[in-house]
């Protein structure tokens, strides 16, 4: 058993058995303000502790996010051709996110219950003809795909295409899901990209055909309404035609890996625990299942911040400049916060996790959707499939920054 107790948080390798628990573990224990020296970079701060986590988040003031919210360092060039409100801070951020807020709304939301229910059993029933199959191809990738092309109009048609784009931006340091490996080939043509990516490049071309009108959006989706509709109070356009693209490529980004990810780490568990599964299908609590699984798959393990001025946390010294990382996922292990964080626990409450960024004014705009939707397949999956087994070792993203299962073959009985 190879022990994961000391890898190196920075490097993308440290990630590809899965996410290195132990190593946060320890680091939490230790050192819950750790300094990690750079191969490439300036170094950056990571902050390992729940409660320290939700501190730094809450406070936009000190630690900002408008200068990079990932741990790759960016010139002012790059950080202004690359930025989303995801990279603003209020005001600026509020403009947008007030906007922004009613097309995601948990009470948006539940109108689409009934769509989200339809697709999700469709995909059950047709994942489950076989008796075994890959499951994040099967089951886990389809349902955030299909919601979030209607949630922002895209053609079907084009989904597939777009998803594959969306994986590569967002696995750029996977060789199974992007042309050219972040941290091992030369990245400089695409420093101008979302994610440094040619897919960002590709992203950007659709999303300016988006904007001259060669892709038929359909109406009320979130894009035409960005486009049409949704003006500041003066009237004018939100965003500028860099930051649609931008947004554009965010949302393709945010809004299916994660979900994915969290999906497959459910079937992932029930394949682990056939009393879990059990104990889902009769005690019937498909929402805190959904919020559980999604504290334990932790899919965007960290958000970075930068400091605006000098500070100090448990007597480490912050210098101004100095990028902090908030490790989502370490915070949603700290056993003084979760019971036996190790275990999947369905009835967890509360369950303060920080999957969707709690406590920061960027707080995930897609958690009543992402949450819907794993409850919903959840459902589907309890009613349909007796049992999971799970029939090989699941593969994970090579990636320090978003983690999931990225294959999962299984045998599944169904339910009569
Ligand atoms: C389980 C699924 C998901 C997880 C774990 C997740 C995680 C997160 C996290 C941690 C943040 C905070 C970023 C920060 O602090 O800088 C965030 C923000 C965001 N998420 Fe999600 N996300 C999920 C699903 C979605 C979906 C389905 C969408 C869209 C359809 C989405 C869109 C966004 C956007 C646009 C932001 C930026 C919000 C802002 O800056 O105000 N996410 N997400």
């Amino acid at each position: 058993m190879i022990d994961d107790s000391y890898l190196d948080i920075s490097d993308h390798d440290s990630f590809q058995n899965g996410v290195p628990h132990k190593t946060f573990e320890r680091l939490r224990n230790e050192e819950p303000i750790f300094w990690t020296k750079e191969k490439n970079g300036r170094g950056f701060w990571s902050i390992l502790r729940h409660g320290d986590i939700l501190r730094v988040n809450q406070n936009h003031k000190v630690f900002s996010s408008e200068r990079g919210i990932r741990i790759e360092d960016q010139t002012e060039e790059e950080y202004i051709a690359r930025r989303t409100f995801q990279e603003t801070d209020p005001p600026t951020h509020r403009k947008i996110r007030s906007l922004l807020n009613p097309a995601f709304s948990k009470q948006k939301m539940d109108g689409y219950e009934n769509l989200v229910r339809e697709l999700a059993s469709n995909i059950i029933n047709e994942a489950i003809q076989k008796n075994k199959f890959e499951a994040v191809d099967s089951i886990a990738k389809k349902l955030p795909m299909l919601m979030l092309g209607r949630i922002l109009g895209v053609p079907e048609i084009d989904l597939d295409w777009l998803v594959q784009k969306g994986d590569a931006l967002i696995g750029n340091s996977d060789p199974d899901f992007s042309e050219l490996i972040i941290d091992k080939e030369d990245s400089e043509k695409y420093r101008l990209m979302p994610f440094r990516s040619p897919a960002g490049a590709d992203l950007f071309e659709y999303a300016e055909k988006i904007i001259d009108g060669r892709v038929d959006i359909a109406e009320g989706g979130i894009l035409y309404e960005m486009l049409n509709h949704i003006k500041t109070s003066e009237g004018q356009q939100v965003m500028s035609n860099l930051e649609f693209k931008n947004f554009f490529c965010l949302l393709i980004a945010a809004g299916n890996d994660t979900t994915r990810y969290s999906i497959a780490m459910a079937v992932y568990q029930l394949s682990l625990n056939p009393k879990l599964f059990d104990y889902l299908k009769s005690s019937k609590n498909y929402s805190g299942a959904a919020d559980e699984f999604i504290r334990v798959a932790s899919p965007t393990m960290y958000f970075r911040r930068t400091a605006t001025c000098d500070c100090e946390i448990h007597g480490k010294k912050i210098r101004e400049n100095d990028k902090v990382v908030l490790w989502f996922v370490s915070g949603n292990y700290d056993n003084t916060v979760f019971n036996d964080p190790n275990r999947v626990n369905i009835d967890r409450y509360p369950n303060p996790h920080l999957s969707f960024g709690k406590g920061g004014v960027h707080f995930c705009l897609g958690t009543w959707l992402a949450r819907m939707e794993l409850k919903i397949i959840l459902e589907e999956i309890c009613l349909k499939i007796q049992s999971i087994k799970k029939l090989s070792e699941p593969t994970w993203t090579r990636s320090n920054f978003i983690c999931g299962v990225k294959t999962l073959d299984v045998g599944i009985e169904r339910r009569k």
